[in-house]
């Protein structure tokens, strides 16, 4: 499974890259709007820090709009995923952005079919939101399953899950059993998921009797 991360902070991801972790970044224009500063600059910074793909999302509404959004944003850098809305005109726009050999992540997915939809479109990756389903009572976790039982029925469609909205550990474990490919993770969430209590004392306990033998390794 490949972690990307959920965040347009250049300090959070420099950081976070340094780990060998981080096999790409997602942003969206909430995330970019909280790290300020010009736009088309910040994805040209996130993409010279990591190698993985940059999802950089269009604000167009109509087809011929998006495109031509897709195509600045993908000149930014080889790795820049163009973002895409899960709307009729997105998933024309990505028909013709994937067709120029653009990565399209499709976005704003709440159900199965629309991720169908997007595979059929060509898109490189599908945005399921999980914390948003769950915020409103609906199983998040149960979308991600019905995808990976949908494309697992197709081997030609090569759409790749990207688990979003992803707000828990239990979240990230879930969906790594499901077999998505990828989960977009906030920083918060993935320094959560390196914590134990268990491995901290356990930790105390070596050192301190590492301590009592009086030697050193270097
Ligand atoms: C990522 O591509 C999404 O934009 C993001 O995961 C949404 O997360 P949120 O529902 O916590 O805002």
């Amino acid at each position: 499974m490949r972690f990307f991360i959920d965040t347009a902070d250049l300090g959070e991801i420099a950081d976070l890259a340094s780990t060998g972790l981080v096999d790409g970044v997602t942003t969206n224009p909430s995330l970019i709007a909280k790290a300020g500063g010009n736009f088309l600059d910040l994805i040209a910074k996130i993409c010279a820090l990591v190698d993985g793909p940059v999802s950089a999302e269009v604000t167009a509404l109509d087809a011929s709009q998006m495109i031509s959004e897709g195509r600045k944003l993908a000149k930014i850098a080889p790795n820049v995923a163009v973002k895409l809305p899960l709307t009729w005109d997105g998933l024309k726009a990505c028909r013709a952005l994937s067709a120029e050999g653009t990565l399209v992540n499709v976005t704003l997915c709440f159900s199965a079919n629309q991720a169908l939809l997007a595979a059929k479109a060509g898109a490189a990756f599908i945005s399921p939101f999980i914390g948003r389903l769950d915020d409103i009572g609906i199983d998040g976790m149960d979308l991600i399953s019905d995808i990976r039982q949908i494309y697992d029925n197709y081997p030609a469609l090569t759409t790749e899950i990207l688990a979003a909205s992803v707000r828990t550990p239990l979240h990230l474990k879930q969906a790594a059993e499901i077999g998505a490919d990828i989960a977009t993770i906030p920083p918060s969430v993935l320094r959560a998921v390196v914590k134990h209590p268990l491995t901290d004392a356990g930790l105390q306990t070596f050192l301190a009797d590492w301590a009592k033998t009086g030697q050193s390794i270097l």
